[in-house]
């Protein structure tokens, strides 16, 4: 057993209407650690009937959560803020033992997940309706925000807390209550999350945790009428199953789903500003995230250099478990994503890519695959089209601007693209022509609670965090007041 079973936040229970409970079966399900391979726990299997009651709880804290004044609401969130802070080495420690990444990593998760705590806490405090002056002198016309309702979240297990945090926290400043599904590969995390919301004194209820198979659970929230909103990260597959479910009874949807981020690098970049972003965009959380570069597109006249550069970078990379010191790349979550980023590099290679990082030994025992460089990807390559969700770097040579254009755009996807350059003109340029719902220039990092969050084409619906986060959970209402003259 690791030592974070001896953590006061580590639990073995789902959370239902302010209960720690087990599954009604008593079935549970082992989390491992993919460094490892071994058990670090067990959470309850629940199904459908524990998903009901969770629904029903929610149900009956909304009454009273909704009619919480904002600033009370806000005042709980900033306790639940408070505690994470406060408590982020052993929120770390869980997310890297059941999700892998390095710890360093895991820190910035949990300060980048509290970050949407703090923002919506302020943010509650600023919901506020509009008047609209009336066509007729005898009325008067307010708009109120009022709370969606009770709302499924559901979120993977790559930022298994930052996911939950930026959705919870706008649903519960808004006046929603959750009911949370968390990935079962990282639940623990979720546990954790809401052990502290019951330390900060956020009401019974408001937070529900129901762990298990995604089957289940997902159908119960999908059909159960009271859920009236889901809110989703993960795969587009899944994010359409999800949108057709949810049609039976018109339930409100905010997705965020796959990405084939295109990263852009023109002869005119400052090389060593491109080389910092590739490594950060494409090598995060070992390339598991749907913002990661997957085609990294460079031009024709610094193509050389660039490749060169990057592969020596890749190079000096440490893989290993996230609790070891200096490990840059950590473990893949399962044996299926390390069976898709084979497939993907056996492809490229029979189709004419060459890896130019040099050979490595793995460290025995972990879910481990080597971070490598490619040269001669070309469009027609699986890992063009699909993301890889891996350490993978696919180097892909371009001519024209027009041609890293339609590249980049010639995808189902619109999610997070990058690009390089030091002419303002061409930032303008690249920027709006390109399609997707983030677009970095000479950065790769874009992920922050202060600017929306989402994509265009097959990469979602909606927007998460920013000020126009909160809107998702809030519904318009149009008050007329007649008879006043
Ligand atoms: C994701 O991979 O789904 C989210 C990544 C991020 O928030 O930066």
């Amino acid at each position: 057993m690791s030592a974070i079973t001896e953590l006061e936040l580590f639990r073995q229970s789902g959370l239902i209407d302010g209960q720690w409970v087990a599954a009604d079966t008593g079935r549970t399900i082992t989390v491992t650690d993919p460094a490892t391979r071994m058990s670090l726990g067990t959470v309850p299997d629940m199904g459908a009937s524990e998903t009901r009651r969770a629904i029903e709880a929610a149900d009956r804290a909304f009454a009273t959560w909704k009619r919480k004044t904002n600033a009370e609401r806000a005042q709980l969130l900033e306790a639940w803020y408070g505690l994470m802070m406060a408590n982020l080495e052993p929120l770390a420690s869980i997310l890297t033992a059941e999700q892998g990444k390095p710890l360093e990593e895991a820190r910035g998760e949990i300060r980048y997940g509290a970050g949407f705590v703090k923002w919506f806490a302020e943010e509650a405090r600023r919901v506020g309706g509009n008047t609209i002056p009336s066509p007729t002198p005898d009325r008067r016309i307010v708009v109120l925000k009022e709370a969606v309702g009770v709302c499924g979240i559901i979120t993977p297990w790559n930022f298994p807390n930052a996911m939950i945090t930026r959705k919870v926290a706008p649903a519960l400043a808004a006046g929603c209550t959750v009911v949370i599904k968390p990935a079962q590969f990282t639940p623990f995390s979720a546990i954790a999350l809401a052990i502290l919301a019951e330390k900060a004194g956020i009401p019974a209820g408001v937070i529900n945790v129901v762990t298990g198979q995604p089957r289940e659970i997902g159908d119960e929230l999908l059909t159960n009428e009271i859920v009236r909103k889901i809110s989703f990260t993960g795969s587009t597959h899944v994010g359409s199953m999800l949108m057709r479910g949810a049609a039976s009874s018109i339930k409100r949807l905010s997705l965020e789903l796959g990405g084939n981020a295109p990263f852009i690098v023109f002869d005119d970049a400052d090389i060593d500003l491109a080389i910092e972003g590739a490594l950060v965009s494409k090598f995060r959380n070992g390339g598991q995230t749907c913002v990661c570069a997957n085609r990294i597109l460079v031009q024709a006249g610094i193509f050389d250099v660039f490749a060169a550069r990057l592969a020596d970078r890749v190079d000096q990379m440490r893989v290993g478990a996230g609790t070891a010191p200096g490990v840059a790349i950590g473990p893949m979550i399962n044996e299926a994503a390390i069976d898709k980023i084979n497939e993907h590099v056996s492809d490229a290679l029979a189709r004419g890519a060459k890896i130019i990082t040099s050979e490595r030994t793995l460290p025995p025992g972990g879910q481990y695959v080597a971070p490598i460089v490619l040269t001669g990807a070309t469009t027609d390559m699986l890992l063009a089209n699909e993301e890889t969700f891996g350490p993978v770097a696919p180097l892909f040579r371009f001519e024209t601007e027009e041609e890293a254009i339609a590249i980049a755009n010639g995808t189902p996807y619109g999610l997070a693209a990058y690009f390089f350059t030091e002419s303002h003109r061409r930032a303008w340029r690249v920027g709006e022509a390109l399609e997707f719902g983030m677009v970095g220039l000479n950065t790769g990092a874009i992920s922050t609670e202060v600017a929306p969050f989402g994509g265009v084409k097959q990469s979602g619906l909606g927007r998460e965090g920013a000020q126009v986060g909160i809107d998702e959970y809030l519904e318009l209402k149009s008050f007329h007041l007649g008879g006043l003259s």
